[in-house]
């Protein structure tokens, strides 16, 4: 379970809802073998703005650093080297605590290995980030609840992950990731099990998140799916080889 720990530390008050745009500057990350030597430099120097309300789709060949990068703007691992800024603020500078609680706050995250908790119910799953909010059972299963209707799964709630499909598996990850209703959402590969029609609703309803104003940051391969984000950049061997604007869309797709 890498979600946002039970933790006493309350940030006050919340200025970061305000302004989450991140920013990398010459960041790296170096994974070591346990002898301390360098086993893979995953990113090498990434600058990266991003503004709130984007949606942005990160592409590249595999083992470029694209999940490494998720990981890092999702709080969840910190960089070897260089600045990393989040709400304006440096997370080097921020404790575990205050990570943690600004993570649980502010982002949604599906990962590529979806990570739901085997011996628990999907409603269960989806209600977990809202028990380190400290939501009251009944609301956090009335909301856990109304997320899973609206990945289409409403009608399997009771069932654990084992007994989904990996698409379904994969819309309840979806459905945790948006039941706190971050402001930023980060997907990695979100549509990587989904039969066409079910990626086309799933593209749909982050379109429409983006919408109200959801930063969106989503891994994918799909160039149709790169298309789809405002702006698309694209890894190389731990580099940003690419960064552009994509033309703005006629209409969004319902
Ligand atoms: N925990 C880890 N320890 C050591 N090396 C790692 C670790 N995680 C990733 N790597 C290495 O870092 C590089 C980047 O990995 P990453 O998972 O970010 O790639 P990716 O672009 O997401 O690839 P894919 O498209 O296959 O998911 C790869 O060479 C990978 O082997
Ligand atoms: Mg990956």
């Amino acid at each position: 379970m890498t979600t946002a720990r039970a933790s006493p530390v309350t940030l006050e008050p919340a200025p970061e809802r305000a302004d989450a745009a991140c920013e990398l500057r010459a960041v790296s990350k170096v994974y070591y073998k346990p002898d301390g030597s360098v086993m893979v430099e995953a990113l090498k120097g990434v600058d990266l703005v991003i503004r709130r309300g984007e949606y942005v789709a990160i592409m590249g060949p595999s083992g470029s650093g694209k999940s490494t990068l998720l990981t890092l703007l999702g709080c969840l691992d910190r960089p070897t080297g260089g600045q990393f800024l989040v709400g304006g603020r440096d997370v080097r500078a921020m404790s575990d605590e205050e990570l943690s609680v600004f993570r649980g706050r502010t982002i949604g995250f599906v990962f590529q290995s979806f990570n739901l908790i085997a011996q628990h119910s999907i409603l269960e799953n989806v209600g977990v980030p809202l028990f380190y909010q400290n939501v009251p059972p009944a609301d956090r299963h009335r909301r856990a609840a109304e997320m899973l209707d609206l990945v289409g799964l409403g009608d399997r709630v009771h069932h654990r992950p084992m007994e989904l499909s990996g698409g379904q598996q994969q819309r309840a990850a979806i459905a945790r990731a948006l039941v706190t209703n971050p402001l930023i959402l980060l997907a990695d590969e979100p549509t990587g099990n989904l039969d066409s029609a079910t990626g086309q609703s799933i593209l749909a309803l982050f379109d429409r998140l983006h919408e109200q104003g959801m930063t969106v940051i989503m891994v994918t391969h799909d160039p149709a799916i790169g298309d789809r984000a405002r702006r698309v950049v694209r890894l190389r061997d731990g580099l940003v080889e690419v960064d552009r604007m994509n033309p703005p869309r006629a209409a969004t797709v319902a």
